[in-house]
């Protein structure tokens, strides 16, 4: 007669299940806890609210921007802040020149409203290029001399017509073009009053030229949105202090 023996689980067997099933439970046990105090929105990577930029903050930027600050709606671009060469915004034609299409929107708005005024418009100058600057800057040297030229033309890299976001406006009669008159015209004056409305500033205001490092151009418009076209006149302060950029002479 043969005797059954009876099947015990070994003890190695024993220790593999228990080190599984207690492994289990404390997985179970981390997914519950991690859900409930982690909701998925928090743990998502991208999914974090975004810090607003406070206009007033110092955007800190080194002599050269780069492409990114370049294209920003508020860039300063000025003596001592240069865009790359290579920059060169998305453009659209508005009335004969090219703007970036936030600022071509805006100053069609802006002309249609003068006209409606009574006013009889043009725009003498959009966005022009690093080379375009180039030439005309040295334009101005050859005819007046670099010290001169630099009180009223900026070297290329520093023109904000390079942005797309600038334009030198004027009257369709020619009266006072890119002259300090122009101010004292009636389209001047309405545009002084209501270029933030639109969404712009006149970037180089009277009494302010050692701050811009340019001679007071009325004609000259820059786009930077409305809340801060508004809150710049409010204020005061050129678009460089206003962001607390460094200013003044190269
Ligand atoms: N006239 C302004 C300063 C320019 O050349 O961009
Ligand atoms: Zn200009």
């Amino acid at each position: 007669m043969t005797i059954k023996r009876k099947k015990h689980v070994s003890t190695p067997v024993v220790i593999i299940l228990g080190v599984l099933l207690l492994g289990g439970a404390i997985f179970g046990w981390y997914k519950i806890t991690k859900t409930v105090s982690y909701p998925k929105a928090d743990i998502v990577e991208g999914d974090f609210p975004k810090k607003q930029q406070d206009p007033q903050i110092s955007q800190n930027y080194a002599p050269e921007l780069s492409l990114e600050q370049s294209a920003n709606l508020t860039v300063v671009v000025n003596k001592k802040h240069a865009l790359p060469s290579t920059y060169i915004p998305e453009l659209t034609y508005i009335r004969g020149v090219q703007m970036r299409p936030e600022a071509a929107l805006a100053i069609g708005s802006l002309l249609a409203d003068a006209e409606k005024a009574g006013f009889n418009t043009k725009i003498i100058s959009g966005y022009r290029s690093y080379k375009t600057q180039e030439n005309v800057y040295n334009g101005y040297v050859s005819r007046d001399g670099q010290t001169q030229a630099d009180t009223y033309s900026a070297r290329p890299g520093h023109s904000e017509h390079q942005t797309g976001l600038a334009a030198d406006v004027g009257n369709a009669s020619g009266y006072c073009d890119l002259e300090i008159c122009f101010g004292q015209t009636d389209f001047g004056a309405w545009l002084a009053e209501n270029a933030a409305n639109y969404g712009f500033i006149i970037r180089y205001p009277e009494g302010k030229e050692a701050i811009t490092g340019y001679q007071y151009e009325p004609w000259h418009i820059r786009f930077v949105g409305v809340d801060i076209a508004k809150n710049i006149i409010t204020s005061g302060k050129t678009l460089d202090e206003y962001f607390g950029v460094s200013s003044g002479d190269y």
